[in-house]
């Protein structure tokens, strides 16, 4: 986006026209829904780039408060931008790094792809299964401070399809405890304002998994403070195949033609249709790889890695990878742009 250009995502559709044609703006509008299912009540802009001609592209989906399925659903960002951050228990450090951080340009989306429990164990001489109870606390940690810095929505990555291949006693234990790290930490994530999702295919997950986390969606879900998504049995690649697959069916049913689909299409299509690609993708322990995460959304998402093993991972290397996220000239494939907007 031009420097001159707020960043619109989360406001309503009307209140971005007219701020986009005060500053003498062309718009395009784009809608996720199909034409034959338009969508009811308030539009909200969910993705947001620069058009043709100058013009700006602004995508646009349903408000959830007023369609409340599930596809429908988009983050309330609110239509103020925020101006200051307030984390009142910040230590020295940590507040000298919030001082640092550009209150209006923290990352909307955050994706963590959260690694290294097994190693933190196994330095300690503890089962890996330890090291996953330890990682609890980290998670405890994130989704605690994020709203307070202005994230919106955190994607965390808890169990990938490729994890049914470790041992089963630890793929048993991990299935155990976020179950039950999910029960009782419910009350607080609804006194938090957490809105829980889940990404994945549900089918091989156990029964009680299942129903915490179906539990925890239907009591938090009117929530709008943070989008809690949790990626379980999750793979990049399942998702783009359940998206063709659904377009697939749609054009057999007549509802779509194949000329018509475009990346729209598609992206309307995935697990949570109607939440903005990630801005940061944050990856603990090290490496540097993807692991089929979030294939489709983290085209022009930047990455992070930091060597901090996921239990060790607390606010201060947070405001980190905010900090340099902020360092970042976010260009989208074009030539002007600002930094972290
Ligand atoms: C990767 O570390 C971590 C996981 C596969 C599990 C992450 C899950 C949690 C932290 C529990 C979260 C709880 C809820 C309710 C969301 P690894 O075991 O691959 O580490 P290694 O690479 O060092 O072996």
């Amino acid at each position: 986006m031009p420097e001159d250009l707020p960043e619109l995502i989360g406001w309503q559709l009307e209140e971005a026209k007219r701020r986009l044609a005060s500053l003498g703006r062309h718009v395009e509008v784009k809608q996720t829904s199909s034409p034959r299912h338009k969508p009811r009540g308030r539009l909200r802009v969910i993705r947001q780039r620069a058009g043709q001609n100058g013009s700006v592209e602004l995508t646009v989906a349903a408000h959830p408060e007023i369609s409340p399925t599930r596809k429908e659903q988009a983050p309330d960002a609110g239509s103020s931008l925020q101006t200051s951050i307030r984390i009142p228990d910040a230590d020295e450090a940590e507040q000298d790094l919030i001082s640092r951080i550009d209150p209006a340009r923290v990352p909307k989306h955050v994706a963590i792809i959260m690694d290294g429990n097994g190693r933190w164990a196994k330095e300690r001489g503890l089962p890996r299964i330890m090291g996953h109870h330890a990682g609890r606390e980290s998670v405890r940690s994130v989704v605690k401070d994020a709203p307070d810095l202005g994230i919106q929505s955190l994607t965390l990555y808890a169990f990938s399809a490729e994890n049914w291949r470790r041992p089963s006693a630890e793929v048993v234990d991990l299935m155990e405890l976020m179950a039950g790290a999910l029960h009782e930490e419910l009350p607080e994530l609804k006194r938090q304002g957490v809105a829980l999702r889940t990404l994945g295919r549900p089918e091989r997950l156990p029964e009680k998994v299942r129903e915490e986390f179906q539990h925890a969606y239907e009591e938090t879900k009117d929530n709008r403070r943070l989008f809690l998504n949790i990626a379980l049995n999750y793979s990049g690649r399942w998702e783009i195949l359940d998206a063709a697959k659904r377009l697939a069916e749609r054009v057999k049913s007549g509802e779509l033609a194949v000329e018509d689909i475009d990346e729209e299409h598609l992206a309307s299509m995935l697990y949570l249709p109607d939440t903005p690609d990630p801005d940061l993708l944050i990856r603990t322990s090290g490496e540097h790889r993807i692991s089929n995460y979030l294939l489709w959304q983290i085209a022009y998402t930047e990455i992070y890695v930091t060597p901090v093993l996921w239990p060790d991972f607390r606010r201060i290397h947070l405001l980190e990878a905010v900090l340099d996220y902020q360092q970042r000239k976010r260009r989208f494939g074009a030539v002007n742009s600002s930094p972290g907007s």
